[in-house]
């Protein structure tokens, strides 16, 4: 297997998407978000307190942030844009058309952002004095409500995504902007910054205060009072905004935590929420009263902890408004809902843009049927890699040549046994067609070439007379 060639058709588009994004989340909200306010706060504790030691730790933090967000951070924010564009042209267009002011100000903002880290970490020993250290702590404010805003609207949009409100009636920007999802989430996820920003440091301050100094001391009491702060609010979001999450979706939350094959483990797994957050709660009482008997090693629990606790919200998140990318609006495969019946009566591969063929023959059926894969099925299927095809009719149907009528049956009727699959998008001959390609695909387990290797497909105009673009 050549893995450039076969890398979308074997890793997937999800799980490469959700890669770059939830690597981006991971450091966004916890290193961005949530730890430039605390280590304003350290920097203005230090101040007052006329503490060079503290104001030291703040600088040696904050260089961490400053390498990280600027890297890796920046990186998969922009993977995001290019990650989208190639998996879901169709979703994020419609997105963009519908937040575009909001998005314009967004990256004048982010900009900004840019440019105050830069004057914050690289002013931090020149502005010590003064009123020059007070502006110093001003910008860090001003960087911290930044990060923030940036948040305050792409949360909007996340929200959007599963709930569209009123929008779908009114097509009103503030009814999509202010969607029923969006307070709650932006509450939650502001808690969980700055929770996690507290874990980080907590267990970062380690590597640059001495063993037994009170430098230490005063540092693990410190974040260990924010974390306490931090955790009820966190809680008290979490539960609002479940309470908002739409109906449809919360009925995809057994596969949404634990995919289907491990759905029974869902218990066991709210009870693995309660212990993480236990658990936190104990260290951080412990830190508040008795900062020094914390050893540095279990520091790095909590932080590891939320790292994955987050990650699997992310997760579950984006399963659960399955099968929509836009709830009410847009299929995960890129189908509007109103086109559906469209494409259902005159074939998808009419109105699609790279395919080979516009109509099914006897001929190009095995063509037409692995294109009609990669548009109706190729987001959240491989061939043969992860979350193959392959796999899952095998589990159905056994490993004997599969029954025709059988994946018929089952492709047509799919929408409504698994609510988290779109309906098939296309005619009978196209349904015939994929079915035919899932065939060749169980005898031959060859993968969906990339258009590096086979080029792209533009077909002929479409039978009505207008150009196909
Ligand atoms: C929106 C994403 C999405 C799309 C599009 C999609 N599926 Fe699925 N499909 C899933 C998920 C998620 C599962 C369950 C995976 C798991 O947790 O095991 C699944 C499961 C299946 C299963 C196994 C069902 C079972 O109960 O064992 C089959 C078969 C299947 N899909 C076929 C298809 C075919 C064929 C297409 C294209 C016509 C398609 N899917 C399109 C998301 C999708």
């Amino acid at each position: 297997m050549d893995f450039p060639l076969y890398f979308l058709d074997g890793i997937g588009n999800r799980l490469m998407f959700a890669i770059i994004a939830i690597t981006h989340v991971l450091i966004n909200h916890p290193l961005a978000i949530g730890a430039y306010p605390l280590v304003v706060a350290l920097e203005f504790w230090g101040w007052r307190k006329g503490r060079a030691d503290i104001d030291e730790l703040a600088r040696k933090v904050t260089f961490v942030l400053f390498l990280v967000t600027t890297t890796l951070g920046a990186l998969t924010g922009v993977g995001i844009w290019l990650g989208a564009a190639l998996i879901a042209p169709f979703g994020i267009g419609a997105l963009l058309r519908i937040f575009f002011w909001a998005w314009f100000i967004e990256w004048f903002v982010f900009i900004a952002e840019v440019v105050l880290v830069l004057i914050y970490w690289l002013a931090w020993k020149r502005w010590a004095e003064g009123r020059m250290k007070k502006l110093h702590m001003g910008v860090g404010v001003l960087l911290a409500v930044m990060s923030w805003f940036t948040m305050a609207v792409i949360v909007a949009i996340l929200g959007f995504m599963m709930g569209t409100g009123s929008w779908t009636a009114d097509q009103n920007f503030m009814s999509a902007f202010f969607n029923p999802l969006y307070a709650p989430q932006l509450l939650f996820r502001t808690a969980y910054a700055m929770l996690g920003a507290g874990l980080f440091v907590w267990f970062l301050q380690f590597f640059f205060t001495e063993k037994g100094s009170d430098l230490r001391r005063r540092a693990v009491r410190f974040i260990s009072i924010w974390v306490l702060a931090w955790t009820p609010v966190c809680a008290i979001g979490a539960v609002w905004y479940w309470g908002r999450v739409p109906e449809a979706a919360r009925a995809n939350l057994d596969v949404a935590l634990m995919t289907q094959k491990y759905s029974q483990w869902n218990d066991s797994f709210l009870l693995i929420v309660g212990s993480i957050v236990g658990l936190v709660l104990l260290i951080a009482l412990i830190g508040t009263i008795r900062p020094k008997v914390i050893p540095h090693f279990v520091l790095i629990i909590p932080f590891v902890l939320s790292l994955y606790m987050l990650g699997h919200f992310e997760r579950a998140r984006e399963f659960l408004r399955k099968p929509h990318v836009v709830a009410d609006y847009m299929y995960s495969n890129g189908v509007r809902m109103d086109e559906l019946p469209v494409f259902q009566r005159d074939g998808m591969l009419t109105y699609a843009t790279y395919v080979r063929h516009r109509t099914v023959t006897e001929s190009n059926k095995l063509e037409a049927g692995e294109d009609m894969f990669v548009l109706a099925c190729s987001r959240c299927h491989t061939t043969t890699g992860v979350n193959a095809l392959t796999d899952k009719f095998n589990t159905l149907y056994g490993s004997d040549p599969w029954d025709e009528a059988a994946l018929n049956a089952f492709i047509e009727n799919m929408h409504l046994s698994r609510t988290y699959m779109p309906p098939f998008p296309g005619n009978d001959k196209e349904l015939g067609a994929l079915v035919a390609y899932l065939q060749q695909l169980q005898a031959t387990k060859r993968s969906v070439l990339g258009a590096q290797t086979r080029g792209v497909d533009v077909p002929p105009p479409r039978a009505t007379g207008t150009a196909s673009n």
